[in-house]
């Protein structure tokens, strides 16, 4: 079985790269074993163009996809949802709360676009889950994933209930696992659900140790205990890290881990 992992989508492309940089996540997956081929594509990035273009340079042809993974409701990562189920349609799997307000004080709106948020609900290939899901023979979702320390639970993000202003604690992150035989690729958005809940949960779903970890760790204004208490919690893995990880937080592994922590971009690519 061979996996191949492009950015399509980070906050940061390299001078001189043909690729583009938007705020937001998308990452193209493709597992390949035998005549078999499992894509799937995970976020779409604060708008579709630019996944569509790095796409194209990149030689991915987002019409074969298999399946669409919503990581989470912010509009960084579902502001291409509606132009990328127009296009190629297939399967969109997310959480049931996907669609809920969202919002940072003073009111900023950070969920899903409005724009398109009722025509993404009503999509007849919409499949909303909170428990774990296995969507192909070698990519799993993990659904809604318990919170076991006090350190990574969110603080700044509010959403209402019952017409009350209440803490959004994000049960909406939902990351994708990729099973390698004798270990696991973990891949995640923001992380809000904290890297640390979330790579033990899926230890505990898979029976497996997670040696690879991709995406954004949400680390950017974090303390510096959090920060500390990721490091110690992820040593042996090997991050490729970017979007909301802070370059701050990725120094500070870098410093720590080496060679095993690398600075992922559009464009970005892994073959394994
Ligand atoms: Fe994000
Ligand atoms: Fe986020």
């Amino acid at each position: 079985m061979q996996m191949r992992l492009v950015v399509l989508n980070d906050d940061l492309a390299p001078k001189g790269s043909l690729h583009l940089a938007q705020h937001g996540v998308s990452y193209y997956i493709e597992i390949v074993n035998g005549s078999k081929i499992e894509s799937v594509l995970f976020d779409t990035g604060s708008s579709y163009v630019p996944i569509k273009y790095n796409a194209s340079i990149s030689h991915i042809d987002l019409s074969k996809l298999n399946s669409i993974v919503i990581s989470h409701c912010h509009y960084d990562h579902t502001g291409g949802l509606y132009d990328a189920i127009n296009e190629f349609g297939k399967n969109v799997f997310a959480h049931p709360s996907i669609f809920r307000e969202n919002f940072y004080l003073p009111y900023r709106y950070i969920g899903m676009p409005k724009d398109f948020k009722q025509e993404v609900m009503t999509y007849k290939n919409l499949i909303l889950v909170k428990e774990p899901l296995k969507i192909s023979e070698y990519i799993t979702m993990t659904g809604e994933v318990p919170r076991k320390n006090d350190l990574e639970i969110p603080v700044d993000m509010f959403t209402i209930e019952n017409g009350k202003v209440v803490k959004d604690l994000m049960l909406d992150d939902n990351s994708l696992f990729i099973d390698l035989g004798d270990s696991i690729f973990l891949i995640s958005g923001c992380s809000h659900a904290g890297i640390v809940n979330i790579k033990n949960y899926v230890e505990e779903l898979s029976g497996k140790d997670v040696n690879y970890i991709l995406g954004g760790l949400h680390l950017l204004n974090a303390s510096k205990e959090k920060i500390d208490f990721t490091i110690k919690n992820l040593e042996g893995v090997e991050l490729f890290l970017g979007h909301c990880t802070g370059e701050n937080a990725i120094q500070r592994m870098k410093d720590k881990f080496g060679e095993k922590v690398k600075r992922i971009h559009s464009g970005f690519e892994i073959e394994l």
